[in-house]
């Protein structure tokens, strides 16, 4: 990043843009009185709890507690960085974003290259759409219609063609004025370490971009039109593109419908290509990884169902699992996710042909439930009519239960396991609580010996936070070890992490809660417990999945809290009283000094034998009453 963005230049844009127009060009909005509202675009609702300020310039949900300026929301809603949420609001005011220190020229060069490199694979794009409209393309055309793509869909997903030949991408970048080593950092070309040289790594393939969710161009998939090997070629991790993060389809999908219910998750490409052909517009694909925790988090954050499409065979089923396991920990409540096996030899692409969309569709909706999923699998190979094999059914789905966030779904399935595997309910409760405890002690980061050697509480009362504030005076390490003691905001996200029913105890206003630089986490996650609708940690995690917030919390929540459970609530009302007696002190203290600064200097002035003022001898006399 070429230089800090001075922060007037982010209160001057803040102060220009419009948070009601800039959330109302994606949510749609009701003038409700003062305030807009509308569905909250963060979680699932019917009912809108999501409320725009105009005056305020904020948005909040009651639901969710989600909440910020409309840079904030750029970030969350666009999955902006900052520095990007900033250029795109300064764009949108046709402004450019200064730089502090941007005359180092080698900032400057950096951030040339990142802008070049967002347009390059714009220009790229358009360059391999229009190669398929000409005379070289009319292969790839060719092949695009055999493979019973109209010209419609062929545009909706950007499709176009690389050309044969080695350079003819990296000719056309390079008279525009592209250097070189940025087309090979976003993956156009490749260089050759052993000879310098450099080529079109897409060549005589048809070409799929992948986009954002803004619809940019991130990445291309390239697939050939014979029997080479590979036959798909991805573009290769770059400042922008992350396989395990992003899902082919997702934006055009969006695009589609303003409100889609469930989204599908296939395997490839064409998959995605040929459903939405036959008017299935809501799928998805993975780009030839399996799905991930990232993946899971972004669709469910768009919409409560998920379905998984798999192959029929063995390897089909392997992936399901490796997919259940990943899914189990998001599955809080109000969200579904359902597993579909198609008929062997088949993908979605071919079956869609062959069976057509009505029954496509169909087989969508009666895909199975999670849960006939997970008990499937833990039945698999094992004879319920023994005792043994009850058991080892029973520990298997107890296991798969430990992993879901609380809520009614869990307790649904511990109803049907009792059922199903004739173990009493409470007794399978038991058990349950015992995996949690000591899956916790096995997760938990230990305190080194170190840390305990020192001469105050590991956990430390209010009252030896000051010491150990002062011991850190200046520089706080950055960001915790396993042994780094945590400021007195971090143990109160932590203790609410741990028992967020606590959050009853707390004061009604924040104002306690001084500027650090977990604070807005703080708040945010008790906007989000007073909503009411998390009751274990595992939910709150499962909320903030995917960001850094949930890296923070999930380092905190790994950490043991040594404190038992009577005890919390008393550590969590004296933290707050301690942060509470401290901003009360701070000012009159400060006062305080700049008072005694002011009168020392009266007092030299006087002694210097210099003549003071009519306001400087009152002030003199005000000041020597005070010091009385
Ligand atoms: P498949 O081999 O199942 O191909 O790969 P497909 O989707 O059915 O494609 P068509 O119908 O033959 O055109 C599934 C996905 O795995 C990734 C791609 O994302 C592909 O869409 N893949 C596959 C690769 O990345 N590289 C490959 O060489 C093959
Ligand atoms: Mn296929």
């Amino acid at each position: 990043m070429a230089g800090q963005i001075p922060q007037r230049f982010i209160d001057d844009l803040l102060s220009r843009v419009d948070v009601v127009e800039l959330v109302g060009e994606r949510v749609q909005l009701k003038k409700a009185g003062r305030n807009y509202s509308g569905l909250c675009p963060f979680h699932q609702e019917k009912t809108p709890s999501f409320t725009v300020s105009a005056d305020k310039q904020f948005y909040h949900c009651f639901g969710c507690g989600a909440h910020g300026n409309a840079l904030r929301f750029l970030m969350e809603y666009d999955k902006l960085p900052f520095p990007e949420a900033v250029e795109q609001l300064a764009g949108r005011l046709g402004l450019e974003v200064p730089r502090e220190g941007a005359d180092d020229p080698r900032a400057q060069e950096r951030e040339k290259k990142r802008k070049e490199g967002v347009n390059l694979l714009e220009v790229a794009a358009s360059f391999y759409r229009e190669r398929l409209k000409m005379q070289e393309g009319q292969n790839a055309q060719r092949y695009l219609v055999d493979r019973g793509l109209s010209s419609e869909v062929v545009s909706t997903y950007g499709i176009g063609y690389a050309p044969g030949g080695w350079e003819a991408l990296k000719q056309h970048l390079s008279a525009k004025g592209i250097g070189e080593p940025v087309q090979v950092e976003y993956g156009l070309l490749i260089h050759r370490e052993d000879t310098g040289r450099t080529y079109d790594r897409f060549r005589d393939r048809v070409m799929f971009p992948i986009r954002d969710l803004r619809g940019r161009t991130i990445a291309f998939g390239g697939r050939v039109m014979g029997d080479e090997q590979p036959k798909y070629l991805n573009s290769p991790e770059t400042p922008v593109f992350h396989k395990g993060r992003e899902l082919y389809g997702l934006y055009e999908a969006r695009q589609a419908s303003s409100k889609l219910e469930q989204l599908v998750i296939v395997e490839g490409y064409m998959d995605v290509v040929a459903l939405a052909q036959y008017g299935i517009h809501n799928a998805v694909a993975t780009l030839g990884t399996a799905t991930t925790e990232d993946h899971l988090g972004r669709l469910f954050r768009l919409v409560s169902r998920v379905v998984f499409c798999f192959d029929g065979d063995r390897a089909g089923r392997q992936a399901a699992s490796r997919a259940l396991e990943t899914a189990l920990p998001l599955m809080i409540d109000g969200r579904e996710a359902r597993f579909l096996f198609l008929p062997e030899g088949d993908d979605p692409d071919t079956l869609v042909r062959r069976e057509g969309s009505e029954a496509f569709q169909d087989r969508v909706t009666c895909a199975m439930p999670l849960s006939e999923f997970l008990f499937e699998q833990a039945s698999q190979g094992r004879d319920l009519n023994t005792v043994e094999g009850r058991e080892r059914f029973a520990s298997q789905v107890l296991e798969a239960l430990n992993k879901m966030p609380e809520g009614m779904l869990k307790s649904l399935l511990l109803e049907a396991l009792a059922k199903r595997s004739g173990l009493a309910q409470e007794q399978l409760k038991g058990l349950l609580e015992k995996r949690a405890v000591s899956a916790a002690r096995k997760d938990s980061v230990h305190w080194e010996p170190v840390e305990a050697s020192l001469d105050e509480p590991i956990y430390e009362t209010p009252a030896s936070t000051e010491r150990a504030a002062i011991r850190r005076s200046g520089d706080r390490p950055r960001r915790q070890g396993a042994t780094q003691v945590l400021s007195t905001v971090e143990r109160i996200v932590q203790l609410l992490l741990h028992e967020p029913k606590l959050v009853s105890v707390l004061p009604d206003t924040l104002d306690w809660l001084p500027d650090s630089e977990e604070t807005p986490l703080c708040r945010d996650l008790i906007a989000l417990l007073r909503a009411g609708r998390y009751r274990s940690p595992q939910v709150v995690l499962a909320h903030f999945q995917g960001s850094h917030e949930g890296q923070v919390l999930a380092t905190l929540a790994k950490r043991e809290l040594p404190l038992p459970k009577s005890a919390r609530e008393g550590e969590l009302v004296s933290l707050v009283d301690y942060l509470q007696n401290k901003r009360a002190q701070l000012t009159p203290q400060k006062e305080l000094e700049t008072l005694m600064q002011q009168f020392s200097a009266l007092v030299k002035k006087q002694e210097s034998g210099e003549k003071l003022s009519v306001e400087e001898r009152q002030k003199f006399m005000q000041l020597l009453a005070m010091t009385k």
